[in-house]
């Protein structure tokens, strides 16, 4: 037996080159990157770093790999272990893991962690429910379950394996990184001796013996060459590789892999199997889990849906889903595994991301065909349910301009009014808004949209001459109701004073807030002939204007109520650009009948 010969003070890079020279290789191979290994005293500076597999630079120099698709790999499905492990902490009942477990079998998992029996009573009892549904429902599972490299730990299993009759395979794992060293006080004797103690308990019960060196890509390979020899003479069938901090890349996974084949080939154990196990936490489970498979590794680990310790594990049904298209196992089909994954967040308590490429419901309605991963307006509104549409009508005021010389339209004298209309019948959603019904079942787009939620007054109309926001009223309120909009007011060539003295006085710049504006001032100057400037100004205090200030705003209406009150006879009555443009006529059903029946005939 090799002893402990490392020397814990002397620094990582030492060791290294210590390694290099033995293996001839140029530079520093062996395990564990860049990483948290605590560096002895005498090492430079206190910060801490592993030792062993070197990654390749950030230039990518010294990759290099070639890439051969695996041939034939087994998957081991640590779920009911590591899994149980992620932050929710959770411990399903019994049934839930027993459904998982025939989930596993029906996608063709090799071999099931059934757990840490020496992490208590309610852990031994489940692990041994579990060996006993595989043993009578002949599920072709292999059991394996985790221990400390304590013999009391393994004896627990010795105990599951003799009360449920299946063999159980012991997972024995053991720090061996400098910082858990550091922190445990460990030393190589006492490991090597726990090893031993740990592989002689499984031979007694005559199971199966697996080394885990847990956080090996950060172990020293002075120490790795110790542990593994110490399980090698004690017995063991294979070594389990674990990537514990999900640290190393495709390139740390190949020297690993070379430097422990060799060892052990040193060792005259050439049949000793390896397992890869990774974590996710640089995103590379999948890959380095891929590439192990590669590299000729027996046994690749993962959980379902990649649930585990921290960021978890390699995800089980993507491990399986690729190496099936790789060839290295038959394919399976992806309900089993949609299945599966859904068992499998049953027992954790876990959510299924939406963009899971296997069970996200995002995948699975593309696949279905129901909708795909965006969805075009256009197409989301062939698809939106029917909504039941209710009839309504709409009495449309038309009002009369102001004669230039004290009389208008309809007789009266400077004043502008209401002089007929026309009554529009349509058919609105119960949640049609009076603005949308204006501004998009009946083209009446001078009512203006601008917060569409009550701040800003751009949409208002009168309803009953009222002033009201239409964006938050409904259509359905307007029911049989007088509505007047900036469409109503009389245009040339007996324009309303208002839109006159706007035009006139500069009562807007954007126009935005115009129709809104208009709207306000008209139910003033229709219920107060004479207001003073503070009424015009509390009167339009809910019309937010951006662009214009409120000045010229407030003398327009002034002088809008002197023209309609037949005082300002000689400041209206200019011709203005486009005054004998007549605006065009308010909608009515006969003309929207004959827009669709125009519209129909030049589309065929
Ligand atoms: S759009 Fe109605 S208040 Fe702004
Ligand atoms: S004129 Fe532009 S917001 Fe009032």
């Amino acid at each position: 037996m090799e002893r402990a010969t490392y020397d814990w003070n002397r620094g990582d890079e030492a060791a290294c080159a210590a390694e290099s020279a033995r293996t001839g290789e140029a530079e520093a191979r062996g395990t564990g990157a860049r990483g948290t290994g605590v560096r002895g005293a005498g090492a430079r500076g206190t910060g801490v770093r592993g030792a062993g597999v070197r990654e390749a630079g950030e230039n990518g120099e010294g990759w290099g790999l070639a890439w051969r698709p695996p041939q034939s790999v087994r998957v081991v499905d640590e779920t009911l272990r590591d899994g149980l492990q992620n932050a929710s902490g959770v411990n399903p009942p019994i049934g839930h893991k027993i459904d998982l477990l025939h989930a596993m079998a029906a996608i063709g998992v090799d071999a099931v962690s059934v757990g840490l029996p020496g992490a208590g009573v309610r852990h031994t009892e489940h692990s041994r429910a579990l060996c006993r549904e595989i043993r009578s429902a002949r599920l072709p599972l292999l059991a394996t379950a985790a221990a400390r490299t304590v013999a009391a730990d393994v004896e627990g299993i010795v105990r599951a394996a003799d009360e449920s009759g299946l063999p159980i395979e012991v997972y024995s794992f053991i720090g061996s990184s400098p910082i858990r060293h550091f922190a445990e006080g460990w030393d190589l004797d006492f490991m090597v001796r726990a090893i031993e103690r740990a592989a002689a308990a499984a031979r007694r019960g005559n199971l199966k013996f697996c080394l885990v060196t847990e956080d090996t890509t950060r172990a020293h390979p002075e120490v790795l060459r110790v542990l593994f020899r110490a399980a090698v003479e004690g017995g063991a069938e294979r070594l389990c590789l674990c990537d514990t901090t999900g640290h190393v890349t495709p390139y740390g996974v190949a020297e690993l892999i070379a430097f422990v084949r060799r060892e052990v080939a040193a060792m005259g154990a050439e049949g000793l199997q390896l397992d890869w196990h990774a974590h996710h936490d640089r995103g590379l489970s999948l890959p380095t889990a891929l590439w192990a498979a590669s590299l000729g590794v027996e046994r690749v680990h993962g959980t379902a849906l990649g649930v585990g310790e921290r960021v978890g594990n390699t995800c089980l049904e993507l491990l399986v889903d690729n190496l099936g298209r790789l060839g290295a196992r038959p394919r399976v089909p992806r309900e089993r595994l949609a299945e599966y994954c859904a068992l499998g967040a049953r027992a954790l308590s876990w959510v299924i991301p939406p963009d899971h490429p296997i069970a996200g419901v995002r995948y699975r309605q593309e696949q279905e065909g129901d909708r795909g991963y965006r969805v075009l307006a256009e197409e989301a509104a062939e698809e939106a349910p029917e909504e039941a549409l209710v009839p309504m009508t709409l009495h449309l005021v038309e009002r009369s301009g102001a004669a230039r010389s004290g009389g208008n339209a309809a007789g009266q004298a400077g004043q502008a009014g209401q002089v007929g209309g026309s009554r529009v019948a349509l058919a609105v959603p119960a949640r049609r808004t009076l603005l949308e019904a204006l501004r998009y079942d009946l083209d009446l787009v001078g009512t203006k949209q601008g917060c569409d939620k009550g701040d800003c007054g751009a949409c208002t109309v009168l309803l009953d001459g009222v002033p009201v926001l239409a964006c938050l009223t409904l259509a359905l309120e307007a029911d049989g109701r007088a509505v007047q909009t900036v469409e109503t007011l009389a245009g040339a060539p007996h324009l309303d004073p208002l839109l006159d003295c706007f035009d006139r006085l500069g009562g807007g710049q954007c126009g935005f807030c115009t129709p809104g504006m208009l709207m306000s001032a008209t139910a003033l100057l229709d219920r107060n002939q004479r207001p003073s400037r503070e009424e015009i100004k509390r009167a339009l205090s809910g019309n937010l204007c951006r662009c214009t200030g409120y000045t010229k705003i407030i003398e327009a209406v002034d002088l809008a109520a002197r023209i309609k009150r037949g005082e300002a006879d000689e400041e209206a009555g200019v011709d203005l650009p486009g005054a004998d443009c007549a605006p065009p006529p308010l909608p009515s059903n006969a003309s929207r009948a004959r827009k669709e029946r125009t519209e129909k005939e030049q589309a065929s």
